[in-house]
């Protein structure tokens, strides 16, 4: 959720920062601009829309200097416009300012600088964050420059209640950036003879490999040779320099048409590289080296509780079906926005898990924060090393799957479903599973490239079927016991690119209200597998087959359907019930992507989505 990059060094500071800004607008796209230091004065450039209509739009030499930031937004307070766009500029012309976040008593304090004289050109919290930044600087004794500016940031965010991530010039120190951090991401990139700013690190991985991530309540003082960090209340930080592992063509498109595209079909080497030695020596069970957490403290786990948003929830609703089966532990599982202040009774013997992609969502990290503040162990499943919840979390799992760029989870969210699996083996071993059980399973798991890899061949059939259905308005997803979180994220995918409405349901569960939806003009996508569910399955299937409902059946191989049940089958390998939610996913993956890109919509950047929600 929005954007940060802040460069300082030898080069021209723009063209950097606006390639940043590329690769971190799948943070959010409403707006983007620039503002770079040039001889005491600011260069600035900020436009509603795209960073390539930036860029397009603002003439090189008018964003010289070598010292600048840069901002990709997603709306929060006040609408898309130019002037809402940041950087923002303090009213006396001597602050820049960037903001990822949400100030939270920006309307008193905006009251208070009115009475001091301050004006206003746009409707923004960050702005009269920028503004009071600029009062405290005017305030400040004539002390050393730099001191005086450092000092003045850490004096305004005192005064501040909400998130931030900030970076910031001022214009008496033309090759100085003050960034800080309280809730949002930052990091700062070591290059050789240059230093970058950004809020994650595939705005930076072209030109450095090495991070400080920053912490909550962190400043860091950057100047063209070095830089520190300190506290809100001036204590000094030791900074410790982490070597980023992905790399550069992972953030690239590679030759796909979108990132979304080249994500599902990354997906057998993700899989593989989630998996990559966290199998045990004997071949019967899962291993992982940072949950932090003894087999014997584990085995006295009598519930686990998920936590998560989006996506991520419902590889958690998979992890709690497969858990409860294999490992015979309750699970429970909250959305984290409600978790956090929904307050209820907990167990002694609780363990939590928070799922993220990102590490960075703010439910999900609040939601582990008061776990953890109501005394409980809680553990991680994140993508970003690095990430606040990955690091605040008291050990866990990642997932090794590399930038996941479209801002419609993919590749990130089967590796949930993989992890999930794991733990439920892991679980499992320890408790009732046996081991000729446990070494079927981790063969099915060990297999599931290779299955993926499968189900991707009927890509173009699923093209086909997607070039006929796009014109559709509304799909219902439906699917049963594991399947059914399946058909929850096959609605999520649609609706989230296409801006098609989708619904999902547990097959049987449609009969109760649904099924008022079924006509000509609403297709089902149905998932079948062969087995105990394939008769129920079918028996949904005719009912809304007798109501004139089109149906798109995601069936098993071995699944016999009824002669003309289903107008379109897309087969699937017949897997282990472990990994099947995984090889399901695939198809509707797919569908909604191949509708998307029918419709002609935006399928990296749909409309106000952003990949990584960092406001509450
Ligand atoms: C956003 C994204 C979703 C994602 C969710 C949770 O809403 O658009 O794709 O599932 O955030 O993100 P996380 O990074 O916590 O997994």
């Amino acid at each position: 959720m929005c954007g940060i990059v802040g460069y300082i060094g030898k080069q021209k500071a723009s063209a950097i920062i606006l390639e940043g800004l590329k690769r971190l607008e799948y943070r959010g796209y409403d707006s983007a601009g620039v503002a770079v230091l040039r001889d005491g004065h600011f260069d600035l450039a900020k436009k509603a829309g795209r960073v390539e209509g930036l860029i397009k739009g603002t003439p090189a030499q008018k964003i010289a200097g070598t010292t600048g930031i840069g901002h990709t937004r997603w709306a929060t307070h006040g609408g898309v416009t130019d002037a809402n766009a940041h950087p923002h500029i303090s009213s006396d012309g001597r602050i820049a300012l960037i903001h990822n976040g949400v100030i939270e008593n920006y309307a008193s304090i905006k009251k208070f600088l009115l009475t001091k004289g301050f004006t206003f050109l746009s409707e923004t919290d960050t702005e009269v964050l920028c503004n009071l930044l600029a009062y405290h600087y005017q305030k400040e004794p004539a002390a050393p420059e730099a001191s005086r500016f450092l000092e003045s940031v850490r004096k305004t965010l005192r005064h501040v209640e909400g998130t931030y991530g900030i970076a910031v010039l001022c214009t008496d120190c033309p090759a100085e950036i003050v960034a800080a951090r309280k809730g949002s991401p930052l990091i700062l990139g070591v290059g050789d003879g240059e230093y970058m700013l950004a809020s994650d690190v595939s705005a930076i991985i072209s030109r450095t490999q090495n991070v400080v991530y920053l912490k909550d309540g962190e400043i860091v003082h950057i100047t063209a040779t070095n830089f520190s960090i300190t506290t809100l209340d001036a204590e000094d930080v030791s900074p410790v320099v982490d070597t980023i592992t992905w790399k550069v063509e992972d953030a690239d498109l590679n030759g796909y048409a979108h990132f979304m595209e080249k994500e599902i079909f990354e997906q057998p080497a993700a899989l593989e590289n989630t998996m990559r030695g966290r199998f045990a020596e004997d071949g019967s069970t899962a291993q992982f080296g940072g949950l932090n957490i003894s087999a014997v403290d584990l085995r006295q786990v009598d519930r686990f509780h998920f936590l998560a948003c989006g996506s991520a929830w419902h590889a958690c609703l998979v992890a709690e079906h497969l858990i409860e089966r294999f490992a015979r532990v309750p699970v429970e599982v909250d959305y984290a926005s409600e978790f956090r202040y929904r307050n209820m009774p907990l167990g002694s013997s609780t363990l939590f898990f928070t799922v993220s992609q990102s590490g960075e969502t703010i439910d999900t990290l609040a939601a582990l924060r008061e776990a953890k503040r109501k005394g409980y162990k809680v553990l991680a499943i994140a993508n970003v090393v690095g990430s606040t919840i990955a690091r605040e979390a008291d050990g866990g799992v990642y997932q090794h799957v590399g930038p996941e760029i479209g801002v419609a989870s993919t590749k990130a969210f089967t590796s949930q479903l993989l992890v999930g699996a794991m733990l439920a083996l892991y679980l499992g071993r320890m408790r009732d599973m046996s081991f000729s059980d446990g070494v079927e399973y981790v063969k099915a798991l060990k297999g599931v490239p290779d299955l993926v890899r499968r189900t991707l061949e009927t890509a173009p059939k699923i093209k086909e079927i997607a070039r006929r259905y796009a014109h559709y308005h509304d799909f219902l997803f439906l699917g049963r016991l594991s399947l059914f979180p399946v058909a929850l994220e096959g609605a999520l995918k649609l609706k989230e690119i296409s801006y098609i409405h989708a619904e999902g349901y547990p097959a049987a569960e449609m009969k109760h209200g649904p099924i008022a939806l079924i006509s000509e003009s609403c297709p089902s996508v149905f998932f079948v597998p062969s087995g105990e569910m394939f008769n129920k399955v079918v028996s949904s299937m005719q009912e809304i087959k007798a109501r004139k409902g089109r149906i798109i059946a995601v069936a098993t191989e071995n699944c016999d359907l009824p002669a003309g049940l289903a107008d379109e089958v897309i087969r699937i390998p017949e897997c282990h019930e472990a990994v099947l939610p995984i090889v399901a996913t695939v198809p509707v993956q797919l569908l909604s992507y191949y509708i998307a890109e029918e419709l002609k919509r935006d399928v990296d950047k749909p409309r106000n989505l952003a990949k990584s929600v960092t406001v509450e």
